[in-house]
Parts: structure tokens; sequence; C-alpha cells
């Protein structure tokens, strides 16, 4: 990293890189994360940044912030190709794929407004996750509604 022309964002020393975003999706990991204009955290977003196998992607580093469960499930719902990079003193000390997972639980919000997980039923919502090509299709087990490409606009 010493060509100035090479240096888009710093390598950090310790935190979490979330790379491999689909492009687009960057400030939607960072709605699942909570991070808000008021979270003190370090972070670097860097968007539809050229990238050999993706042509384009979406960039997260968050310094100081490891990554919970439930949060990777719902940024595999949305960027299903990230990689989750573990950074300690500089160095990747970690990388794992986001996994999609089978059921997507209390994640994602039922578009069908009478379904039973959007009454004051004491229901969580619950999907199946189907992967379909590209894209991943989540059917509601209660009402069977099917949440399409617009998954970021459903998370709860
Ligand atoms: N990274 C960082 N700070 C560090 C180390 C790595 O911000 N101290 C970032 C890199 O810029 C990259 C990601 O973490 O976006 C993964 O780093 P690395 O495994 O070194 O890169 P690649 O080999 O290109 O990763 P991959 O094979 O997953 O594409
Ligand atoms: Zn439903």
């Amino acid at each position: 990293m010493t060509d100035k022309r090479e240096l888009r964002v710093k390598p950090i020393v310790n935190g979490t890189v979330i790379d491999h975003i689909t492009a687009g999706q960057a400030l939607n990991v960072l709605k699942i994360l909570g991070i808000t204009t008021r979270s003190r955290y370090v972070v670097s977003v860097l968007m539809n940044v050229p990238s050999g196998e993706m042509k384009s992607k979406d960039v997260v580093k968050i310094e100081n912030r490891e990554i919970d469960p439930e949060e990777l499930d719902s940024i595999a719902l949305i960027a299903p190709k990230a990689t989750i990079n573990i950074i300690r003193n500089y160095e990747v000390v970690g990388k794992h794929r986001v996994e999609l997972p089978q059921q997507a639980t209390g994640l994602v919000r039922c578009g069908n407004p009478n379904c039973i997980s959007n009454t004051n039923e004491p229901v969580e919502s619950r999907f199946t996750v189907e992967p379909a090509g590209d894209e991943i299709h989540l059917r509601c087990v209660y009402c069977e509604f099917v949440i399409g490409e617009d998954i970021a606009e459903h998370l709860l």
C-alpha cells in the first residue's frame, strides 16, 4: 500500500471487513448492523468497486466490531456472496463466506398485511429461503407470500 494511485481505503488494524457485497447493498448492510449517524464506530464504505469475479461490489469495514450470527443471516439474504474477514493486528485471521439459512425467522416482515405474523398475535415472521438462480426468494411459512428481489425493503 505504498503506491498512492492504488490506495482506496486504508487497511484496518482490528475489526471486520465485509467484502464482495452485492453492489448497491452496502447501506442495507449498515442498516442490518444498526450503524446510524449516532454510532461511534469507525466505518469505511466502498460502493461499486470494480471486482474481477463480480464486475462490481460493495465493501464495508468496521473497526473494533464483530458480527453476530443473526446479523450474518440477514446479510446473507441481501448479499449471498459476501465474505466476512476478521482482522487482528492488520492480519486476516479469519475468512468465511456467508451462508444462506434454510429459514429466516424474525428477520424480515411478511408483505401480506393480513399475515398472522403481522397481527397482534405473538407470531414471529418465518420464511423458507429458496435460492432461485442469482436471486433468493423468501416464502412465508404462514401465508405463502413470496418476497423476491426487494428483500432489503422488508428487513425488520
Ligand atoms: N483488509 C483490510 N485491512 C486489513 C487486511 C485486509 O481492510 N488489515 C481488507 C482487504 O482490503 C480486503 C479484505 O479485507 O478487502 C480481505 O483481505 P485479503 O484476504 O487480504 O484480500 P483478498 O485476498 O483479495 O480477499 P478475497 O480472496 O476474499 O477476495
Ligand atoms: Zn405471511
